[in-house]
């Protein structure tokens, strides 16, 4: 399954062992094309969250990938994710981001289905159907496999996909610096406000492999921090708790997620951020001290960022937060970003921090708009016919050891690139996969 434009292998596009990947991968689109059969058609994506859908007939209309879904919970209070679009002439069935129904009413020629995606409604199902249309063949499509992990809802096409705590292996333990309440109790967390959306020209991996551990573009911030958009509204833009902590880069090669978290050496006392508000103060120092009777030694592992492949980012840190970069087209990614909060937080702490996540992150985040700019001018600058001969480095770290943390994964202290190479290795052995069988081997 060669591109037509290049006449060579995705494989022979990505070279690891030498560091290189080809600019073709970014800016072209019959590969952009492969990449919706190969990827996004296959893999687990992200689509939204629990606290979005509290009540039976809510929904909320996400994507995955080029597809609009719609993500429901029905009568019996089960959830679901449906295509949007209707069995008949493919009309999108629900037009609105989210809202509650008892049934998606067709705008075309008046389909309507229940929120379990049974056809229930044909106009003139007598006259013009003579009562023959067998309405249990029509519903709405539903996806292959659906897993709620923490209160985030994630689906795939394929039903051969293997199960999601599979395909997430032991990423596992990054990801739940994200989803576990900051006391250490897991779970518990919430969507605060909408979701934020915007469009960037640029290819969505830019976003993807930025966030699954590109610790070397920090230059990159430093007028945010000039700026001060801390967590009190001023000073630097992070919390505290770095100062004393090992930065990690772990990658997992045979999954292609990536994540960079922090290992303090040893137990350290609660370091102060949220100084200009008291209340906020007293919440995080409270549940520092809990994380730590909680957790133990555990509870000095703290989540930074990371990438659950292909498209799905977070940061584990205040503001917390989850991106999804869906695809549009090669030079172009739709980003969506989710903004979480412990469920039982005070609402001042909830407030501090919805206006802390939007100074950070988001189309209007001063953090989030420095990463744009790099990935769209890159972007721009990378598909001309001369650039795109000349490959990307990513030669960072390779070829050297990789020392035992104890922690999973390929794990290093270096600012390297070998998260950036696993997420590239997993991509090119989807890429080419006929199927998640022949995969299995390489998981
Ligand atoms: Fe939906 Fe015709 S397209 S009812
Ligand atoms: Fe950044």
């Amino acid at each position: 399954m060669a591109p037509h434009l290049t006449g060579r292998s995705v494989q022979h596009l990505v070279e690891l062992e030498h560091g290189r990947i080809s600019r073709e991968i970014f800016v072209n689109e019959a590969i952009y094309q492969q990449e919706q059969e190969q990827i996004f058609a296959r893999t687990w994506l992200l689509v939204g969250h629990e606290s979005q859908i509290p009540q039976p007939g809510d929904y909320f209309v996400s994507c995955m990938g080029e597809e609009s879904v719609i993500l429901t919970r029905d009568r019996r209070d089960h959830i679901h994710v449906f295509l949007n679009t209707c069995r008949h002439r493919g009309m999108k069935v629900c037009r609105y981001d989210e809202g509650n129904t008892t049934v998606f009413t067709c705008p075309y020629h008046g389909w309507g289905y229940a929120t379990d995606g049974q056809l229930v409604g044909v106009p003139y199902y007598k006259e013009a159907y003579h009562e023959a249309l067998d309405r249990l063949q029509w519903g709405l499509i539903e996806v292959a496999q659906l897993a709620n992990y923490k209160g985030t809802i994630w689906a795939t096409w394929d039903a051969a996909a293997p199960p999601f705590l599979d395909y997430l292996g032991e990423m596992k333990l990054y990801l739940d610096t994200l989803l576990d309440c900051r006391d250490g109790r897991e779970g518990g967390s919430e969507v605060i406000g909408g979701v934020q959306k915007w469009c960037m020209p640029c290819n969505w991996k830019f976003a993807a492999e930025n966030f699954a551990g590109d610790a070397y573009h920090n230059i990159s911030h430093r007028s945010v921090d000039l700026v001060g958009i801390g967590p009190s509204g001023r000073g630097r833009r992070d919390t505290d708790e770095r100062s004393s902590a090992r930065r990690l880069a772990t990658s997992f090669p045979a999954l292609g997620h990536g994540a960079v978290s922090f290992l303090q050496i040893e137990d350290v006392p609660y370091s102060p951020s949220y100084r200009d508000t008291p209340e906020v103060e007293a919440y995080f120092k409270h549940c520092y001290e809990e994380r730590q009777r909680c957790l133990g030694a555990g509870a000095r592992l703290l989540g930074l960022v990371g990438t659950v492949f292909p498209s799905m980012s977070y940061l584990a840190r205040q503001p917390r937060s989850i991106a999804v970069w869906h695809p549009r087209g090669a030079l172009q990614t739709e980003a969506w970003r989710w903004f979480l909060v412990d469920r039982d937080a005070p609402q001042e702490v909830k407030d501090v921090l919805r206006h802390y996540a939007m100074r950070y992150s988001g189309p209007g985040g001063l953090t989030e708009q420095d990463d744009m700019e790099n990935w769209n001018y890159a972007s721009a600058a990378s598909k001309g016919v001369i650039a795109r001969r000349y490959a990307y480095n990513y030669e960072m770290g390779l070829g050297l050891p990789y020392p035992d943390y104890g922690l999973p994964g390929v794990t290093t202290e270096r600012i390297a690139e070998q998260n950036q190479r696993g997420f590239y290795q997993r991509w090119a052995e989807l890429m080419e996969a006929p199927s998640w069988e022949a995969l299995a081997s390489k998981m």
